[in-house]
């Protein structure tokens, strides 16, 4: 008896300590922080952050767990930090300080700026007892120094013939991409030899231990393609851990699908999407939906595993959303498809606030200065990873594939399991006569809800539903009503209470019409400021 129970209690204990894989993290929903933007310490001036400064602002491990409730209150299930080890110190660089920690230079070290080894264990535990997955971004490809010829004595590969000799990198040529340096002659990204028999072992002891020390459940992998594709199977497999590979790119899928799977990772960034959704919902833009459904069928055929990618409308290196398109239906819209389609959503800190600086420095806004206010964008991502984590928890919606239900120049309805998802990049203004009819496979009459205003939608004949965007291009989501039972997403009204009025009998659809939507309202509100 007593055996048994040590035994339940050094399976368990082992289970806690075992970090995530793949399998773990398809379902799961990620937050991406910069640590040193995400929260302050009390009692600092909370206006003294100029990202145009690029220097640090004073966020660090401690301050993001004692923030936390902002993010799981969203319902995020993971959150992914800045990378964590130690990096260049010396003098000011012509781009700043490394307050980002993308600028390694001894990687077997913690980052001093962000606290210390108890405080990365107290925010790794405490995301534990949430629930919740820390993933940790690493830069494995470069170091970094203000010469061309550093001297390495302070890092962590010493050793000169570690490296390979600067050149600069000839774009388009992998051999090129993968050997000579990223960065400039300012600010040079000195390049490790990652075939290098001491540098793969090295790596392979540091990321062990760095996982096992502070309960590291995934990786994201900074520059993966500046680093010969076979260095990353063993990487991983010695993490023992999820990695997700930033292969930067654009709308082209064969060449980023490449790097998903047994030679490659188990996910990598769906910069794909993200193009494709730019592509599609930036105003102004091509406001070309076509590209987007043909990466989303590409993507199925050239991908191992589209249920793994990343997806995505921000990160630190791109231009925060609202910086392309200020009406923020064009926001809500991808939302829904980054949430409701295959793959792991992300959001970068600060989407939700409606942050809006061009690229690198100036989308690393300190998410302080919005007093972390409970946004629209805040309640719709929390709907979408309420309603996503309620479908994965009790459901086979994770295993589902999407189909793309219809699609026009100002639209795409795709299906995903229950859900069908209708988002249009026609933005805030009310447009009469546009509208998308939508072929569903449920019977006449079935009822469903728009979940992001507890409308009631009666299915027409021949199966047919349709939006209209008489209050604006808002995205609609419809759930058959009974498959909401216990969700908490609009179980409040009942059914009796909502009137559904037949518009005609040759229109295939009834719309609700006494309850405004109020997210287009809202946002027709914010619209017009601009
Ligand atoms: C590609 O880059 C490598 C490494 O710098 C170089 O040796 C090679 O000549 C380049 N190839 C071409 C076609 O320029
Ligand atoms: C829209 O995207 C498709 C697919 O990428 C492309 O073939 C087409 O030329 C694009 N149309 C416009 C107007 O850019
Ligand atoms: C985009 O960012 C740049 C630099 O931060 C800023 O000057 C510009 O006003 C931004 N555009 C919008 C629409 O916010
Ligand atoms: C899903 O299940 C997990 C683990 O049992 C639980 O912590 C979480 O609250 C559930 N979420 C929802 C939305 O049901």
């Amino acid at each position: 008896m007593l055996a048994i129970l040590i035994s339940i209690i050094i399976f368990a204990l082992l289970n806690s300590a075992l970090a995530a894989s793949a399998e773990q993290w398809r379902g799961r929903s990620i937050y991406q922080i910069v640590t040193d933007r995400f929260a302050l310490p009390a009692g600092v001036d909370i206006n003294a952050c100029d990202p145009g400064k690029q220097t640090w602002c004073g966020g660090t491990w401690k301050t993001i767990r004692d923030n936390l409730d902002y993010i799981q209150d969203a319902g995020f299930t993971a959150v992914w930090i800045s990378p964590v080890n130690e990096n260049y110190d010396g003098p000011r660089s012509p781009y700043g300080d490394a307050y980002h920690g993308y600028w390694s230079a001894d990687v077997s070290k913690l980052n001093g700026h962000f606290g210390t080894a108890e405080d990365l264990k107290a925010l790794s535990a405490e995301l534990h007892r949430r629930n919740m997955y820390l993933m940790v971004d690493v830069v494995i490809n470069n170091v970094m120094a203000i010469t061309t010829t550093p001297d390495f004595s302070n890092y962590m590969f010493k050793d000169q013939s570690m490296y390979h000799q600067y050149c600069p990198i000839q774009w388009g040529n992998i051999t090129s991409e993968q050997r000579c340096w990223l960065g400039d002659e300012k600010v040079p990204l000195p390049d490790l030899d990652t075939r290098n028999p001491t540098v793969i072992e090295q790596y392979g002891k540091w990321i062990q231990n760095l996982v096992e020390e502070y309960g590291i459940d995934g990786l994201r992998i900074d520059a993966a393609q500046h680093v010969q594709m076979d260095f990353w199977p063993p990487f991983c497999a010695t993490a023992g851990v999820f990695c997700m590979g930033e292969v930067f790119g654009g709308l082209e899928v064969d060449e980023i699908a490449q790097y998903q799977g047994p030679l490659g990772f188990d996910s990598v960034l769906n910069f794909p999407m993200y193009s494709a959704l730019v592509e599609a919902f930036a105003i102004p833009g091509p406001q070309n939906i076509t590209a987007l459904t043909h990466v989303l069928a590409k993507s199925k055929e050239k991908f191992k595993d589209t249920g793994l990618l990343g997806n995505f409308l921000e990160n630190h290196d791109l231009p925060r959303w609202h910086n392309r398109t200020v009406d923020p239906q064009s926001l809500y819209n991808a939302m829904v498809l980054c949430f409701l389609t295959e793959g792991i959503p992300i959001v970068y800190y600060g989407q939700e606030q409606y942050f809006s600086g061009s690229g690198d420095p100036y989308n690393r806004e300190a998410l302080w200065t919005s007093a972390y206010e409970r946004t629209d964008a805040y309640n719709l991502m929390s709907t979408l990873n309420q309603l996503r984590n309620f479908l994965i928890n009790n459901t086979d919606w994770l295993l589902q594939e999407t189909e793309i239900l219809t699609s026009s120049p100002h639209g795409i309805a795709i299906k995903k399991g229950d859900v069908i998802s209708v988002t249009t990049n026609i933005g805030s203004p009310p447009q009469e006569g546009t509208h998308i009819a939508i072929p569903s496979p449920y019977e006449a009459s079935t009822a469903t809800t728009n979940i992001l205003t507890c409308q009631q939608w009666v299915v027409g004949a021949r199966g047919m539903l349709d939006v209209e965007y008489t209050k604006g291009g808002v995205p609609f989501i419809l759930v058959p009503t009974h498959s909401l039972k216990n969700s908490g997403l609009c179980e409040q009204i009942s059914p009796k209470t909502v009137t559904a009025r037949p518009i005609s009998a040759t229109q295939c659809s009834i719309h609700l019409v006494t309850i405004l939507p109020a997210i287009s309202l809202l946002a027709l509100s914010v619209a017009f400021l601009f």
